[in-house]
């Protein structure tokens, strides 16, 4: 059976990226085989994109010289087609969320999978995935992030920072979000109890002090995010905008990991289902509302690429499938 799908038969930036008619995946015993209404654009399905960090294909095992598999893309919801004889939790007709690569497809077939609340659209389901999941663990997991505790999130208007900011809400911890000046207003009414916007404070110099950072835009460097946490306070690096600069702070950072005796924590998010049934719960229950930027058809896919990589986007950018 065929599908359309967003393919790319060589690493590049959006210009490659193709809608093609490509074989349906199979359907395994332990799988799902989802029929994709939605998926949202991460800075990983970028990365698969462009085959970037060129050092790091050999480790992600993506292909070195080009991708070994055309599909690319990662977090989806949509309807189960069809369920592995292994799966005894979801069944055809049911609606769900999840990840799995090659999501810019009409199908793909998933173990991450969970349902999708019925207050939710397509759309905002098709948000959680990598970005829930990186807000989840770094705060949660990473940052141990208490109750009462002061948090600061700095990039807190991308698709990793809208759900950050609601997710240390929820696991009731005081919010000091750092966005830009036209993101303030979206971002008080994500549930920040300070806003700081970075054109004209640096939260680093300001003299507060926080439990926790969650540093998701990254640009500063270990001693200047030390003034402003606690003297036992964690930092828990999530990203960056990957200039040369911030490549400097980063490996900066890196090295005080070995120093700083686990106050600075780096991590790459995993998608697992009880994290994402965490996910559902909290949308269901309305402690997490989606904030999407823009929805895209597939045919406007190599925009929704471009608008992405420019780096400004509020909240996420959607592909409707
Ligand atoms: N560790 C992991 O497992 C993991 C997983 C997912 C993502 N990430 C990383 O997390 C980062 C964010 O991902 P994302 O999907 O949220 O990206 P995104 O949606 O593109 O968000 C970028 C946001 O950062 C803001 N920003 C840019 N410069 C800033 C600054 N100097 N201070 C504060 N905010 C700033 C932008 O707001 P303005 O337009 O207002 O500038 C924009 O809203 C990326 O580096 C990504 O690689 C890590």
């Amino acid at each position: 059976m065929m599908m359309k799908a967003l393919v790319r038969h060589e690493y590049g930036g959006p210009g490659v990226a193709r809608v093609e008619e490509v074989e349906q995946p199979e359907l395994e015993d332990e799988r799902v085989l989802v029929r994709v209404r939605a998926s949202s654009l991460n800075k990983a399905d970028f990365h698969q994109l462009r085959g970037f960090p060129r050092l790091l294909r050999p480790v992600t095992r993506g292909g070195v010289r080009r991708p070994k598999s055309a599909l690319f893309g990662t977090d989806f919801a949509g309807v189960v087609e069809a369920v592995g004889k292994d799966v005894t939790d979801l069944a055809p007709g049911d609606e769900v969320f999840g990840g799995r690569t090659g999501a810019f497809a009409e199908y793909v077939s998933a173990i991450n999978v969970v349902r999708k609340p019925a207050n939710v659209t397509f759309e905002e389901a098709a948000t959680m995935g990598i970005a829930g999941l990186t807000a989840l663990q770094g705060l949660r997991d990473k940052g141990d992030l208490q109750s009462g505790e002061r948090v600061l999130i700095n990039g807190a208007s991308g698709g990793v920072g809208t759900l950050a900011v609601q997710i240390a809400k929820a696991l009731g911890a005081h919010v000091t979000a750092v966005c830009s000046t036209r993101n303030i207003e979206q971002t008080r009414a994500l549930g920040a109890d300070r806003v700081l916007d970075y054109t004209r404070t640096d939260f680093t110099r300001e003299g507060e002090r926080y439990d926790l950072v969650a540093d998701v835009a990254g640009g500063h460097s270990w001693s200047a995010l030390k003034r402003a946490l606690e003297p036992e306070g964690r930092l828990v690096v999530v990203g960056g905008h990957g200039s040369r600069h911030q490549l400097g702070h980063l490996a900066g950072l890196w090295l005080s990991t070995r120093l700083s005796k686990g106050r600075v924590k780096f991590y790459v998010a995993q998608f697992n289902k009880p994290d994402l049934q965490t996910l559902a719960d909290m949308l269901e229950s309305g402690q997490l509302k989606p904030a999407i930027d823009r929805t895209y058809g597939l045919a406007e896919a190599q925009d929704a690429l471009r608008t992405f990589g420019e780096g400004h986007v509020r909240g996420k950018l959607v592909l409707t499938i």
